[in-house]
């Protein structure tokens, strides 16, 4: 597996995301990624399946050591005290003394940053979690938790996609070490049926999905594909085995439009790149 080095995080360069897959599905399909070849798996509170994520990692027979596991605080529990309790719930959940990475899985403009980057740096060093980070953070926002955070921030997990231009997010983190997870990587499935990305596609004799992958994975970017599907976990995988074009590449850019992003809650801050 390929790796990704950010601020002393080695982060697998492609990750399995389980956003809705609970219940049986989510413990079977934890459990075959880890099969299939995934080292690295995205959970969160929010998500509902931390529990079967734990089971699914148990089922599998990979060694714990060999995976890198990401879980998440919701906004509404960053807070200072709410945190650490928040941390110690999805800890039991996944009946697991330790993730790979903790995030903050959107900001909070109502709770001070400094307190929830205080929090997140204790949880770490009580041994919690190796590494934190955060996610829908903004230009403004990475700049003011790196001032901010006395531990290093090893991601920033956020929509990334040929549909959307993120150049500014992304060269934010990279001037401070910070690597870029890309959740909705296939835009939520909207990248089959583009005619640009399957016409690229063709000529690699790959699927419209691995281009966009590839298009990330290129730019140092780590997605975090989802399926329910088995058979498309290695083909979310194979994205190591071709190489686009600088020609291609910026093809693959120029499809950013105004409208492409595909998650947009309320509580989303205003993006500022
Ligand atoms: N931090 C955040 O705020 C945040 C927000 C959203 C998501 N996430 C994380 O990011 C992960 C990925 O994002 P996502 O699940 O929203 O979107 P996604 O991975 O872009 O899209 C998933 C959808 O694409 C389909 N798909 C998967 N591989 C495909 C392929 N090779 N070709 C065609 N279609 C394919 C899947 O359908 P089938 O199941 O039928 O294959 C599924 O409907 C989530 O699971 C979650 O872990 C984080």
């Amino acid at each position: 597996m390929h790796i990704v080095e950010a601020n002393g995080a080695r982060i697998p360069a492609i990750g399995f995301g389980t956003m809705t897959l609970k219940e049986q599905v989510g413990i079977d399909m934890t459990a075959a990624a880890l099969h299939a070849g995934y080292r690295h798996l995205d959970t969160a509170q929010m998500y509902g399946n931390e529990r079967e994520v734990g089971e699914g990692m148990r089922a599998s027979g990979v060694k714990r050591e060999e995976v890198f596991l990401t879980t998440k605080v919701w906004h509404n529990r960053l807070a200072a005290g709410d945190l650490e309790r928040s941390v110690d719930e999805s800890l039991e959940r996944l009946k697991l003394p330790q993730v790979d990475l903790l995030l903050i899985h959107w900001p909070n403009a109502a709770i001070p940053l400094k307190d929830t980057l205080g929090a997140l740096a204790k949880v770490k060093r009580a041994g919690l979690t190796k590494h934190i980070g955060v996610a829908n953070f903004t230009v403004a926002l990475i700049e003011e938790a790196v001032r901010l955070a006395d531990e290093p921030l090893v991601t920033n997990q956020i929509e990334v996609h040929p549909f959307i231009d993120r150049s500014k997010v992304l060269a934010a983190c990279r001037r401070h070490g910070i690597s870029v997870t890309a959740y909705c990587p296939i835009a939520r499935g909207k990248v089959p049926g583009n005619p640009v990305i399957e016409r690229i596609a063709k000529a690699h004799g790959k699927s419209a999905g691995q281009v966009a992958l590839r298009w990330l994975v290129q730019q140092g970017v780590i997605p975090i594909p989802r399926t329910a599907k088995a058979a498309r976990l290695q083909e979310n995988l194979a994205v190591f085995d071709f190489a686009l074009s600088p020609a291609e590449m910026s093809e693959i850019g120029r499809l950013a439009r105004p409208d492409g992003r595909v998650v947009n809650p309320p509580h989303a801050p205003k993006w500022d790149d």
